[in-house]
C-alpha cells in the first residue's frame, strides 16, 4: 500500500490524540512506520487516543504548538521523515468564544511546525492539514478548486485561511529552494467516523444524547454537507505524502479531497441513518431544532479532480456505507467491546479491500 513508502519511516503526528489523528497513527503503525505524536493533551473524554490505548504504538510528546521553542527542539530530537500537520483547534463555535487562541493555533502554529521543519538536517515531507472553510464561501452549487479565493466571515474559517496563505508564502519564500522539505497543503470538510467525541459537531453531539437517552439538539436539519468517512481524506493524506516523496512534482500544491457530488445529504439524513443503526423506540422524539445564533456558512462542496489526475485519489464508500462504518463503531464500543483497536484496523482493511476492488493505485 502506498508504494511502501511509509514501511520503516519515522512520522510525526501533530494532533495525534484527536479524532483524525487517532486514526492516522493506527493506520500509519498498520503501514510499518515507527509514529511520533505531538499535541497538547487530550482533546475529549473519552478520546478514541485513550480508547484504543495509543499510548503503547506512538511516541507521543505533550507540547502547546504555540510554543515555538519546544515544538522546534522537540522535532529536532525526532527527525521526522515526514510530518503530518493536524494540530489545530477545529470547531467554528468555539472560535467564537476563543478567537485568538483559534488564530494563533491555527495559523502561528502553522507557522512553527514550518519553521521547525526548516532548521532539519535531512528529507521530509510536510503534509499540511487544513479545511474546506479555508475558502471564501460565496455560497454557489459548484465545487471549489484549489486555484478559488481564500477567505471566511467566521473566526475559523479566516485561521484556516490565512494557515493557507502561510503555507503558500513559505513554500515559495523557503520550501521551494530547500534541498530537504517538500510540502503540500490538503483541504477536507466534514468528515465523519467512530471514534469523535468532539462537541458541537452532528455525529458525536447525537451519539452523546441518544447513549443518555435524550434528544440531540440541532440547528438545521436541512443544511447539506459533504460528509465522508476520516478514512477518505486520510488516504488522500497518504496519496500525498507517497506522491511527495516518489518525486518534486507536486512540491507546494494544494489538493481538496471531499465525497462526489452525488453523495451530499442533509443533517437529517444523517440522524434517520445512524437512528436506523441505533434501534431507537419510535414513541419518543429523538431530534430537536433550535435557532443557530451564529454565522454557518452554507453548502460548500469541493472539485476533487486535482487529486483524481494527480494523485489517483477518488473517494471510496458511498453514504450508507460511511454511515454504517460510523454507526457500527460506536456501537461496538458502547455495546462494551474492548478490543477497540482491532475492530478500528478492520474497519481500516475494510475499506482498503473496498477501495482494492475500485483498483485505487494508493492500494498497490
Ligand atoms: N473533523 C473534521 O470534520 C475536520 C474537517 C476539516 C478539517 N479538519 C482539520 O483536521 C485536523 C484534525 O481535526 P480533528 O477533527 O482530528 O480535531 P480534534 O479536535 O479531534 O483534534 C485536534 C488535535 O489538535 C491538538 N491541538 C489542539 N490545539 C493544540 C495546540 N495549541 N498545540 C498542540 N496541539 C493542539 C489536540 O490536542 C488534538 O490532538 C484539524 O486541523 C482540523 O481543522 C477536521
Amino acid at each position: 500500500m502506498f508504494g511502501n513508502t511509509y514501511q520503516g519511516k519515522k512520522i510525526l503526528v501533530t494532533g495525534n490524540t484527536g479524532f483524525k489523528g487517532s486514526w492516522l497513527s493506527v493506520w500509519l503503525n498498520d503501514l510499518g512506520a515507527e509514529v511520533y505524536g505531538i499535541s497538547n493533551g487530550i482533546p475529549t473524554e473519552p478520546a478514541m487516543f485513550n480508547v484504543l490505548d495509543l499510548w503503547g504504538i506512538v511516541k507521543h510528546h505533550s507540547i502547546d504548538i504555540r510554543d515555538s521553542k519546544l515544538l522546534s527542539d522537540c522535532i529536532y530530537k525526532i527527525q521526522p521523515d515526514f510530518i503530518f500537520h493536524l494540530a489545530a483547534q477545529p470547531i467554528v463555535a468555539t472560535s467564537y468564544h476563543d478567537p485568538v487562541g483559534t488564530i494563533s493555533t491555527n495559523a502561528l502554529g502553522t507557522v512553527h511546525v514550518m519553521e521547525a521543519a526548516k532548521a532539519l538536517k535531512k528529507a521530509c515531507n510536510l503534509i499540511m492539514i487544513t479545511s474546506d472553510k479555508c475558502y471564501e464561501n460565496v455560497e454557489w452549487l459548484y465545487g471549489y478548486r484549489e486555484i478559488d479565493r481564500l477567505g471566511g466571515k467566521d473566526i475559523y474559517s479566516a485561521s484556516k485561511a490565512a494557515a493557507e496563505i502561510l503555507i503558500h508564502s513559505y513554500y515559495h519564500s523557503f520550501i521551494r529552494h530547500s534541498q530537504n522539505l517538500r510540502m503540500v497543503s490538503v483541504r477536507a470538510g466534514n468528515v465523519i467516523g467512530g471514534g469523535d467525541w468532539a462537541e458541537k459537531r452532528l455525529v458525536p453531539d447525537c451519539i452523546r444524547a441518544w447513549t443518555k437517552g435524550d434528544a440531540v439538539v440541532i440547528r438545521n436539519p436541512g443544511s447539506t454537507r459533504p460528509w465522508q468517512h476520516v478514512l477518505e481524506p486520510l488516504s488522500g493524506y497518504l496519496a500525498a505524502g507517497q506522491y511527495l516523496a516518489e518525486s518534486d512534482k507536486l512540491n507546494g500544491e494544494a489538493f481538496n479531497f471531499g465525497p462526489s457530488a452525488d453523495q451530499i445529504f442533509s443533517v437529517k439524513e444523517v440522524l434517520d441513518s445512524i437512528a436506523k443503526h441505533w434501534n431507537l423506540l419510535a414513541s419518543k422524539e429523538w431530534v430537536k431544532v433550535e435557532t443557530g445564533s451564529f454565522h454557518e456558512a452554507g453548502l460548500l462542496k469541493l472539485s476533487c479532480e486535482k487529486a483524481n489526475v494527480n494523485l489517483k485519489w477518488w473517494p471510496v464508500l458511498n453514504f450508507t456505507q460511511t454511515m454504517a462504518f460510523t454507526s457500527l463503531w460506536y456501537k461496538e464500543y458502547y455495546d462494551g467491546k474492548n478490543n477497540m483497536i482491532d475492530f478500528t484496523k478492520s474497519q481500516i482493511m475494510e475499506y482498503v479491500s473496498y477501495a482494492s476492488k475500485k483498483e485505487l493505485s494508493w492500494t498497490m
